[in-house]
Order: structure tokens, then sequence, then C-alpha cells
């Protein structure tokens, strides 16, 4: 990374830790909010595109070539998938007016991005007017991965996705799971109340609401697709990089910045997942987040730390950013 591009990713990257400490919790706020931060500020639109758009694009088409269950839709959410496809798309051209467009004449829409030399005219629900599916075409032109969520029985159920940035789960082991069942293995929630409030507040969510909530982890190396499908590639790193003298070089702190809105037409749900990554090398550069992580890995209880997978290197990761 040049240094320009380096002190913009840390300028806009969502560190997302406000205490010293770290808890699971509801965490929804409003979207589109502005949040300053100790080196710039990030949040005031729902889609991001920036520096790492087209490597990250073509990194999601080499993911989709060799697993194409990454994309899964079940029969009933089609129409879903059209809404979606319109949200991301009107919501990119609003947000890039100067290089992205889309224009509506009765049922054909005409989509333009220049960043990427597209041009695509297409009808709303004819599948052949696109050339993929349309939550593939969606994720083609933005950064995000995205979920589907159904609303019927008085339960929340993802029914479809495209997720190819997956932090250790799997969109196609979970498909056509409860939001509940979904967030089984996750510690701690299911006693604290925190699944079932944050269902019962999506549950209520009236079309045109939009939230936000982060997520964070640990990853080794740069390395987007950390889907359990591929964990046989990256599993071991977890183990082997806390020997390797190039630790803070390999490990990064991984944020997601998760958008929640109802779609108008379909009454889904759209859970958009945007995974910004900073290496704890490029994060000391900014010493109030190097001092607050150090708290936050140090104290982050051991249960948390093992179902997040930094067990094996929390420790080291916590010294070296104590300045051990
Ligand atoms: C994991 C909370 C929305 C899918 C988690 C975790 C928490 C959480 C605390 C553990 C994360 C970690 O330590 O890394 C919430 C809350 C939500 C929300 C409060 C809404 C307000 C969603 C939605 C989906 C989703 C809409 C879409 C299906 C997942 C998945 C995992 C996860 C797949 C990983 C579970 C595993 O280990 O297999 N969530 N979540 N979440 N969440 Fe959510």
């Amino acid at each position: 990374m040049t240094d320009t591009m380096l002190s913009s990713h840390l300028a806009r990257f969502p560190f997302p830790f406000r205490e010293d400490t770290y808890r699971y919790s509801t965490n929804v706020e409003p979207a589109r909010q502005f949040v300053p931060t100790e080196a710039g500020g990030w949040g005031e639109h729902v889609l991001d595109l920036d520096a790492t758009y087209e490597a990250e694009l073509t990194e999601r088409e080499r993911i989709l070539r060799r697993d194409p269950s990454r994309c899964t839709v079940l029969p009933h959410m089609r129409v879903a998938t059209w809404d979606a496809l319109l949200t991301v798309l009107g919501e990119l051209a609003a947000t890039y007016p100067g290089q992205m467009s889309l224009h509506r004449d009765g049922t054909t829409y005409r989509w333009r991005n220049d960043l990427l030399g597209v041009k695509q005219e297409f009808v709303l629900g004819e599948e052949d007017s696109l050339p993929c599916d349309p939550l593939l075409f969606a994720g083609s032109q933005a950064q995000e991965d995205i979920v589907l969520l159904d609303q019927r029985e008085d339960a929340l159920w993802a029914d479809a996705g495209l997720v190819t940035f997956a932090a250790d789960w799997s969109l196609g082991f979970d498909v056509g799971m409860r939001f509940l069942e979904i967030h089984g293995p996750v510690p701690r929630v299911h006693e604290e109340r925190v699944i079932t409030r944050a269902e019962r507040f999506l549950m209520r969510l009236e079309a045109g609401q939009e939230y936000r909530r982060t997520n964070w982890t640990m990853t080794v190396d740069r390395r987007l697709d950390t889907s359990t499908e591929t964990y046989p590639e990256w599993g071991r790193d977890r183990r082997l990089v806390v020997t390797d003298p190039a630790l803070p070089d390999r490990l990064h702190l991984r944020v997601e910045v998760q958008h929640l809105l109802r779609l108008p037409r379909s009454g889904a749900i759209l859970f958009l997942i945007r995974t910004y990554l900073l290496s704890l090398t490029d994060l000391a550069r900014v010493p109030a987040w190097r001092s607050r992580f150090a708290s936050v890995l140090a104290e982050l209880p051991d249960d948390l730390t093992e179902y997040k997978g930094l067990s094996h290197y929390r420790d080291a990761a916590a010294h070296w950013l104590a300045g051990g």
C-alpha cells in the first residue's frame, strides 16, 4: 500500500471500540451518521467504495467461480433479490452520482458504472435481461456482502445471500435457518437475550428505516475469504503466526460495518456486510487505537476469545500493542 492509500485507509477505518473493554450487545444505531475517529471518520453512507474496490470485486468473482454456493437463493426469495438489486444500485448511484447512474423507464432500468466501465439495461423481474442472478449482479457492483431475511411465522429466516467474505461461517450452511438458530454458536448472547432482542427489533423495522452496527474479529493476513469452506487454507495460520516475527504485519483487526434495511417491495430485510482489514502495524500509527485495542484484547474474556478464534495469538498481540 502506498503512503497516500494508507492514510486514506486509516482516515476511513471504522475503529469499533468506544471503551477499553468489549462485550456483546445489540449495538444498533441509525445509519448514515458520520462517526469522527482519531484518524478521520466514517459512516455517512450505507454503501462504501474505497481504493480496494476493483481488487475486492475481482476477488469475489474468483471465489464465486470456485464455489458458486456462496450465492444461494431459495425459490421464494426471487422478488426480494430484485428488490435488493434496485436498492443497491439506487444507493450506489445516489452516493457516487459522478460515476454511476440508474435510470428508470417503466419497468426498464439503465445502469451505468463508469468506475468498472459497465452499462447494463434490464427489465425488473425478467431474469434473462441480466447476465446473472440479480444478487450476483448487485455483488459485482458493490463491495458489500449481502444476506436477505424473510419474515414469517413470527421469526426471521436467512433465505438468500451472496457472501464471499464470511468471518468464520458459511452461507451455504446457514441458508434457510432462523435468525436464532444462526446465532446458536455465539457465547453469552442467549443468556443475555441479545439475539432475541435484536430479532424483535428487526421484525418491527418499517420500509425506509435503516440501521447499522459493527462487529469485529481478527484475521491473519489480508484474507477476506475466511469462510468455513476454506478453513483448511487459513485455519492453521492462526496457530503458526504467533512465532512469526512479522506478527504485527500479518495480524489484522477485521471490522464489519453491517447495515439493516427493510426492503420496500418484498418486505424482506437486507443485511449488508462490509469488511475492513487493518494490520496491527498500521493500526499502531494511531496511538489512541493502539492503546485501546491493547486493553480490549488483554481484558477480553476467554470464551469470547475462543469463539472469535483468537486464542493462539491474543496474548502476543496484546503484548505487542502495549509496547512489549
Ligand atoms: C455472529 C449479533 C444480525 C448472522 C454474531 C455475533 C454477534 C451477533 C454478537 C458474534 C460475533 C463475533 O464475536 O464475531 C447480531 C446482532 C444483530 C445481528 C445484535 C442484529 C441487530 C445478524 C443478521 C445476520 C447475522 C441479520 C444474517 C443472517 C450472523 C452470523 C454469525 C453472527 C452468520 C456467525 C455465527 C457463527 O459462529 O456461525 N451476530 N447479529 N447476524 N451473526 Fe449476527
